[in-house]
């Protein structure tokens, strides 16, 4: 009787035990910050989430910095609407997790920045996927703080000016912003073009302009620019307004302003003989892969202003949304 009670109880102790060791393993889980309504920046909370799976062609990323954009508060305002909660972040820098099916290029380890297509976005987390041919490799040598400042706003300096406007070695340039995310990477790339660039900022970013490359800093506060720039063969816009409105007249025939706010006006275009269109940044490897070997080799330098913790992204885009940041504000996600 009393191995048989002994056996009993030694069951009902180790029963739980066993029926654990059956239980399939939590899926794993990471932090994340989400919105779940669109809103002010009161709307971002910090969330407990499942991990994502990496699908054929796409690597998940263990992020360890995620950039912050105008375009992250943009759309956490409602700009654009997609199905909500929502992770923002379209800029991540990481090392690969995983590599999912039919993935080539790309192995565990590697250390990659991406640019995450807007309709994708979740760069705001500890783990993200990402299609591998919009990724590219970057080395030990760059803090990944740097490396996630980079992919938007450095692939938007670079298909304005040399896929959209067509801008060539020896034409003279006009970068409204020139000390801003997109600005400070387009007056280096116009520099290492080969271009003359005129760029404008207020006074108190007129020296990083100068140390960015450019050969003539406007203050376009205290100067009207159209009074200082004349003839240029291209204007790149990230102010629009007034600005754009401005911006015909410094052009020479044929000229080509290429706004990334807003559609030039075609009637001022035709009035003036000018080229112009909008553009919208497209997710590259290819140029991000160009654009990151810049960076390696010293001939690009991006400039990152200040750096907040993953949960800290409410006054991460507080800071952004002031419109004044000197290059690029990035959050800082793990070491
Ligand atoms: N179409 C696209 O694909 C695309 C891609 C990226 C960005 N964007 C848009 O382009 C804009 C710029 O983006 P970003 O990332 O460069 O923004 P950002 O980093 O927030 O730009 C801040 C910079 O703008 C300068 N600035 C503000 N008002 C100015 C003015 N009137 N004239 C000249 N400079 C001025 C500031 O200089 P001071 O502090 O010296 O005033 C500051 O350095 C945003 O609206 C963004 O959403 C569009």
């Amino acid at each position: 009787m009393q191995t048989l009670l002994a056996f009993v109880s030694i069951a009902v102790a180790t029963f739980p035990a066993i029926l654990a060791a059956q239980e399939p393993a939590a899926a794993p889980t990471m932090k994340a910050i989400r919105f779940h309504k669109f809103g002010g920046p009161e709307v971002l909370v910090l969330d407990d989430v499942p991990r994502p799976e990496p699908a054929a062609g796409e690597l998940l990323v263990r992020v360890l910095a995620a950039g912050v954009n105008p375009v992250d508060w943009k759309v956490r305002g409602g700009m654009m609407r997609g199905k909500l909660p929502m992770i923002p972040g379209y800029d991540v820098a990481g090392v690969v997790d995983k590599a999912g099916a039919e993935v080539k290029d790309f192995a565990p380890g590697d250390r990659v920045m991406v640019y995450l297509a807007l309709n994708r976005g979740g760069g705001y987390a500890e783990y993200a996927t990402a299609p591998a041919k919009d990724c590219a490799k970057f080395g030990k040598d760059l803090a990944p703080t740097s490396a996630a400042a980079i992919p938007l706003a450095a692939l938007t300096a670079w298909q304005a000016l040399f896929e959209t406007a067509k801008l060539a070695e020896g034409q003279t340039v006009l970068i409204h912003a020139g000390a801003g995310g997109v600005g400070h990477f387009a007056v280096q790339l116009a520099k290492s073009r080969g271009a003359r660039v005129l760029a404008t900022a207020s006074e108190k970013n007129l020296d990083f302009l100068k140390e960015l490359g450019a050969d003539v800093a406007i203050d376009y506060r205290a100067q009207r620019f159209e009074d200082v720039a004349k003839d240029v063969d291209v204007v790149l816009d990230a102010v629009g307004g007034d600005t754009l409105g401005r911006s015909y007249g410094v052009l020479k025939k044929g000229g080509f302003v290429v706004s990334i706010v807003q559609p030039p006006d075609p009637a001022r275009l035709e009035e003036l003989g000018l080229r112009g269109s909008v553009m919208l940044v497209q997710p590259n490897g290819a140029q991000l892969a160009q654009i990151a070997e810049l960076v390696q080799t010293g001939k690009l330098k991006p400039h990152v202003s200040a750096t907040y913790p993953l949960a800290e992204a409410r006054k991460a885009q507080e800071a952004s949304a002031t419109g004044h940041t000197r290059g690029k504000i990035v959050l800082k996600v793990a070491d």
